[in-house]
């Protein structure tokens, strides 16, 4: 991964310093370190994977910054706030960040279907680009 975006500054710098409580075993050995004392139960993303990562806030419904091409997007739980002409617009506007070939993962309530000609349905809430 790397970026992260949120439209709040506030939202993006709470993912700074993620604690994740369900996560495969080698994953967590590999890129976590285990909270201790107080933070015990809890992990960390270790810091050096941390620091690969680009976070910024960014208004999906304003035009986008520049910003790199990606090969995979997750947008779980964005588009429920948007109307429908809302949705397509900011779908049109992340395709042109998604290199073809690249997948646009959305929340499992969230369809996109008839959104984009571009954008290809893989799994109920999987879509590829052309
Ligand atoms: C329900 S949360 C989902 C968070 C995360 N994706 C998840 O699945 O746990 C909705 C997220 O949508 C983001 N959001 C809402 N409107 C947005 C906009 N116009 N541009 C960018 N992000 C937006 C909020 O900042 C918030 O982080």
């Amino acid at each position: 991964m790397r970026s992260i975006s949120a439209i709040s500054a506030k939202s993006s710098s709470t993912k700074r310093s993620p604690r994740y409580h369900r996560i495969q075993k080698h994953l967590l050995q590999t890129y976590c370190l285990r909270g201790v004392g107080s933070k015990q139960g809890g992990f960390v993303v270790d810091r050096h994977l941390r620091e690969r990562i680009e976070f910024r806030a960014v208004n999906l419904i304003e035009q986008l910054p520049e910003i790199d091409f990606f090969d995979v997007v997750f947008l779980r739980n964005v588009m429920i706030y948007f109307d429908q002409n809302t949705r397509r617009s900011v779908c049109k506007r992340l395709l042109t960040r998604i290199r073809p070939g690249g997948y646009l993962f959305v929340g499992h309530s969230e369809s996109l279907r008839g959104m984009c000609d571009e954008l290809l349905s893989v799994s109920s809430s999987i879509y590829r680009r052309l």
